[in-house]
């Protein structure tokens, strides 16, 4: 039994966030602080700066959070910081920064997996009525994530495919700055897609139609490099966007369908990662979902994207099934599920 509500800490990429969950998962208070004014001038995330930045906001928004929820530290439960994957830098500072705090008010301390948190969010009992059952299909789709997962219990999960080479939302964002987008060009592509007609340019679909359900675009990244000369006027990059993005979603949905083959009685389809926001995809693994009769479980996009909610959850999972970890447990930078 867990004694009182769980604190979540997330510093692995360009979010800070602090949550507080109480044991049965109601979340009691939840914070994110974006970095994206920090490392917009560089084109993409610096590590150093995310680092130094995680630094700067965490103490606050551990504060914030405390405050919100009512809580003073020693009444929580425990203490659950995302220790990996992720940037070093960041990972030290928020699984340092939680292991402090388990030490002061002797706590258990969860080190959680960055991609376990994501895997587990859609069992949050506030999203479905008692949260999504195992085995489910995650799709884990993210600028460093591109994944296809059996979820078939807590800490058990089983990679059925990954990307060859870019990540879906690394391929967003490639093909963005290739269109002339701002960074992060995920968003900004799907906002000049919507005048676009998808069927102006003829792109690859790359490993549509082929067995498993592996990813890879690089390619699609490179036809889209060429189409640029012979973009003239502002419709021309609109058809682009839009042819782009609905390769894409074909390209997703043709790897979902053969993932659900791979897998026995699943009861959901769940994507998570900042490119489950966009409209098409979900519109494009919604019919897959219908076809084999699963739901398709979204979460709001905040969950989707990096916060601390997902970890303090993850935590309470581990938690609840005895687990927690030792207080020289290492941040690990590579971590596969
Ligand atoms: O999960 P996330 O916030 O961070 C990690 O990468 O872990 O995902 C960010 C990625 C970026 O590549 C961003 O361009 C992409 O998700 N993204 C989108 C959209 N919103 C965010 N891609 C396509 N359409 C969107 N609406
Ligand atoms: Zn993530």
């Amino acid at each position: 039994p867990i004694s009182g509500p769980v604190l979540g800490l997330e510093a692995s990429c360009d979010e800070t966030a602090a949550a507080i969950l109480a044991p049965d998962g109601t979340v009691l208070a939840e914070a994110v602080r974006s970095q994206l004014a920090e490392h917009t001038p560089f084109g993409g995330v610096v590590p150093e700066i995310a680092a130094r930045a995680h630094l700067a906001h965490l103490p606050a928004l551990t504060r914030q959070v405390l405050q919100q929820a009512g809580l003073r530290p020693e009444q929580l439960g425990g203490i659950a910081a995302t220790s990996g994957p992720g940037l070093i830098g960041g990972l030290i500072v928020g699984a340092t920064f939680g292991k402090g705090m388990a030490i002061a008010h002797g706590l258990p301390f969860v080190a959680v997996n960055h991609l376990e948190g994501h895997a587990l969010t859609a069992r949050l009992p506030g999203l479905m009525e008692g949260g999504v059952a195992f085995p489910y299909l995650l799709l884990l789709l993210s600028g460093g994530h591109c994944q296809c997962v059996a979820v078939e219990g807590l800490g058990r999960y089983r990679r059925l495919g990954s990307t060859l080479d870019d990540a879906v939302g690394e391929a967003f964002d490639k093909s963005a700055k290739l269109m002339g987008l701002p960074w992060p060009g995920g968003p900004a592509l799907e906002k000049l897609a919507e005048t676009g007609n998808p069927k102006t340019f003829p792109l690859p679909r790359p490993m549509l139609g082929r067995p498993g359900c592996d990813f890879s675009f690089s390619g699609l990244k490179t036809a889209v490099a060429q189409s640029i000369p012979k973009l003239k006027t502002e419709q021309d990059r609109a058809d682009l966007a839009a042819s782009f993005q609905s390769v894409v979603a074909a390209v997703l949905a043709d790897r979902a369908k053969n993932a659900i083959a791979m897998m026995e009685g699943p009861t959901a389809i769940v994507v998570a990662g900042g490119v489950a926001a966009n409209k098409a995809v979900r519109a494009s693994l919604a019919l897959v979902a219908e076809k084999h009769a699963l739901p398709l479980v979204a979460p709001p996009i905040r969950l989707c994207t990096d916060n601390a909610v997902m970890i303090a959850w993850a935590g309470i999972e581990r938690l609840r099934a005895g687990l927690s970890d030792p207080l020289d447990h290492a941040p690990r930078p590579r971590w596969p599920l």
